[in-house]
């Protein structure tokens, strides 16, 4: 062969490389679709690199290996948007949406229905791609929204933005405007990272992203995990004629840009206002932060003759979400003492209504937590609630620390119970050292005792439970299986009829099984899964309570901590003679049904996340378990097979990253229906 036939073969090769690159990266990072395992794609890449070593005038612009370039000198030059980039009227509340949609219906004369694009408020950094003839020449930041900041050596480094165009029908000029965020999972792990370094952490992803474009080496920012979704356009010349906004969105996307995939086209104001409760409802399942719904007149003739207000245009606004965070001022601090004893310190706040609720404590976790924070008696806090996750004081602000701001000290002694705290070395957690004679403890140990997924004793709830502990009826767990109905009705608020209704339904919590009862016997580091794990995997308690510590890390989820927690409860006389009055009231299971002939999954460990309709998690692990496989609580290359529903977070995402199959409950139940478990 000739050098040059072996340079053409080479020079084909770079080819089929750039453009494979190219496709795998629009398909994992536009599409979010896995195609190749990364070892493939790191392969490629590393041919693609050596080629170009050797060749270094086939290198373009817009070669895959060319995201990262050098540092900028002298700091970022400005750019002149020329379509200004403006930004969005907010309606807080039904009352401004509706007057939205009035107004732009008077405006037009339009009594109907009017059409419009929904999309979600992304909480990031607003961005300006500018395409010349497919290629990216520029990306910029809004900055005032008529001068930004040219910072296209940063842009280039996010595998979402394509470096050229896709297809052929593209305009010759095409300005993109989109959002640069940072998903969760990844300002998670990169604070983790920055917090084992000894390095900045940002307080939240919108500052992350920030942050990291600003940064005047691109190596850095092609580091940081950030995503930019498309949602507008700026100056647009020639290209295909689009009558939508919709249309638009679909023309990008087609382009090889990312776009939002929760983005809807609703006929009417009750329908945008169904789309908003909706996403309202996901916010905390998304992997990325949003912070209200844009809603936009989608036939863009219409948006033309609405036209725009000083720097906002008439025919879009940004339903905003309640703010998640929200300043207030911490009064005090509380010790809470919990089941296993933990004493947690919790901020007494000056209630303030964030996350769609009054918030008037919020909790601090333990000591470290309060040092991290910085936080004093009589700081301005900032708190933050989102969703459904209990209050957080976020951070402090410091400029507004009053005079004597006092700092938060441990208490010597259990507030509850005048016990000695102890903190162990290289341990977070602070702890009674009370025991069961501390009566918060006790306390916890009941409430999780009686618990719907522990011995689940209907009816008695934690008010009862204080009444019981008063009234010195109850000690241990197992004197509420000595409960009569007389002693009950002396309790204040307690009719007969309820007595009555209670020690039935304490009697029918003694058919349980071995799994309940070991999650509820409250061993520290042993949840639902593992409690199952161990039922499952000794069938018997006598054989759990003779385990070795061996024996133990045989279980799935279970590692030393967790089996040294389980041997030192077996271990200790007090709780071996509870179970034994336990068992002598009466609480008893069925021997573990595990039908040997019907284990098709045997020796494979199954994982199930997010939220199932036509039945619970628990009962899903269940039937796995039944069917020999084990269940466990996280991701691992060991995974045989994920079951995910709507709202699958990390866990999905680390499947599919490991390339482990991933099933929805509708392939599930029919997996179910193959073994013989469902109907
Ligand atoms: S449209 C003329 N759509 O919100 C319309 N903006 O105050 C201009 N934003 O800084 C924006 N998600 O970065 C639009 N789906 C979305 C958006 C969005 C987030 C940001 C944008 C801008 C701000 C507007």
């Amino acid at each position: 062969m000739t050098t040059s036939n072996l340079t053409d073969q080479q020079h084909q090769r770079w080819q089929v490389l750039v453009e494979q690159i190219r496709d795998y990266d629009y398909q994992y990072y536009v599409l979010n679709e896995s195609t190749i395992p990364d070892a493939e794609y790191d392969r490629l890449m590393q041919e693609l690199k050596a080629l170009e070593a050797e060749h270094p005038e086939w290198v373009t612009a817009d070669s895959p290996t060319q995201r990262v370039a050098g540092q900028v000198q002298g700091g970022f030059e400005t750019v002149q948007h020329e379509v200004p980039m403006l930004s969005l009227d907010n309606a807080f509340n039904e009352t401004d949406l509706a007057a939205f949609y009035k107004r732009i219906q008077d405006r037009l004369n339009h009594h109907g229905e009017i059409e419009l694009a929904c999309e979600p408020k992304l909480d990031g950094i607003a961005i300006s791609l500018l395409y010349e003839n497919g290629q990216l020449v520029r990306g910029a930041t809004r900055g005032d929204g008529t001068t930004g900041e040219n910072i296209t050596a940063n842009v280039r480094t996010l595998r979402s933005v394509p470096l050229r165009l896709r297809g052929e029908d593209w305009p010759a000029v095409l300005e993109v405007r989109g959002e640069i965020y940072m998903p969760r999972d990844g300002f998670e792990k990169m604070n983790e990272r920055a917090l084992a370094e000894g390095s900045k952490v940002f307080v939240n992803p919108r500052n992350a992203a920030s942050g990291s474009l600003r940064q005047l080496d691109p190596q850095l920012t092609a580091q940081r995990p950030l995503e930019m979704c498309a949602y507008s356009v700026g100056r647009v010349e020639g290209g295909p004629e689009l009558e939508t906004h919709s249309a638009m969105l679909d023309a990008l996307h087609h382009w090889g840009l990312k776009i939002n995939p929760e983005s809807r086209v609703v006929t009417g104001l009750a329908d945008a206002e169904a789309y908003y409760d909706q996403l309202l409802n996901k916010r905390d399942q998304l992997d990325y932060d949003i912070d209200g719904i844009v809603f936009k007149v989608n036939r863009l003739a219409l948006q033309q003759r609405l036209g725009f207000v000083s720097r906002a245009p008439r025919w879009a606004i940004a339903r905003k979400f309640p703010a998640q965070e929200e300043m207030t001022v911490l009064i005090d601090v509380d010790f809470q003492v919990g089941r296993t004893g933990a004493v947690t310190p919790v901020a007494r706040l000056e209630p303030v209504f964030v996350g769609g609720v009054t918030v008037s404590n919020a909790t601090l976790h333990n000591m470290d937590e309060i040092e991290r924070l910085g936080v004093r008696k009589g700081d301005t806090v900032i708190i933050r609630r989102a969703g459904d996750v209990i209050p957080q004081v976020a951070r402090v602000v410091l400029e507004r620390r009053p005079e004597g701001a006092e700092p938060i000290q441990l208490p010597m002694g259990c507030p509850v119970c005048g016990a000695h705290i102890e903190r162990t070395e290289g341990e977070v957690v602070a702890r009674c050292t009370g025991g069961l004679s501390c009566k918060a403890q006790r306390r916890e140990a009941l409430k999780h005792f009686v618990s719907r997924r522990a011995m689940d004793i209907d009816g008695l709830g934690e008010k009862l439970i204080d009444a019981l502990l008063e009234q010195e009826l109850v000690q241990a767990p197992s004197d509420i299986y000595g409960l009569g109905a007389e002693q009950l009705t002396n309790l204040e608020r307690m009719g007969e009829k309820s007595a009555d209704n209670l020690v039935n339904a304490i009697a029918v919590s003694k058919e349980t099984t071995l799994a309940r009862f070991l999650y509820a016997l409250g061993i520290r580091e042993v949840g639902v899964t593992t409690a199952s794990n161990l039922a499952q995997h000794f069938g018997s308690l006598p054989a759990l309570q003779s385990a070795t510590e061996e024996q133990l890390l045989e279980v799935e989820d279970v590692g030393p901590k967790v089996a040294a927690h389980v041997r030192h409860f077996f271990a200790e006389d007090r709780n071996a003679d509870e179970i034994k009055r336990l068992l002598d009231s009466g609480i008893e299971w069925p021997a573990p049904v595990v039908d040997t002939d019907n284990q098709p999954l045997k020796g494979e460990t199954w994982v199930v996340t997010g939220k199932l309709e036509q039945l619970s998690r628990d009962e899903a692990k269940d039937h796995l378990m039944q069917l020999g496989a084990k269940v466990a609580g996280s991701v691992s290359a060991k995974t045989h097979k994920v079951v995910a529903g709507p709202g699958a977070g990390s866990k999905l995402k680390k499947a599919t990253e490991l390339g482990i199959p991933v099933i929805d409950e509708a392939a599930f139940l029919a997996e179910l229906r193959n073994h013989g478990r469902w109907q």
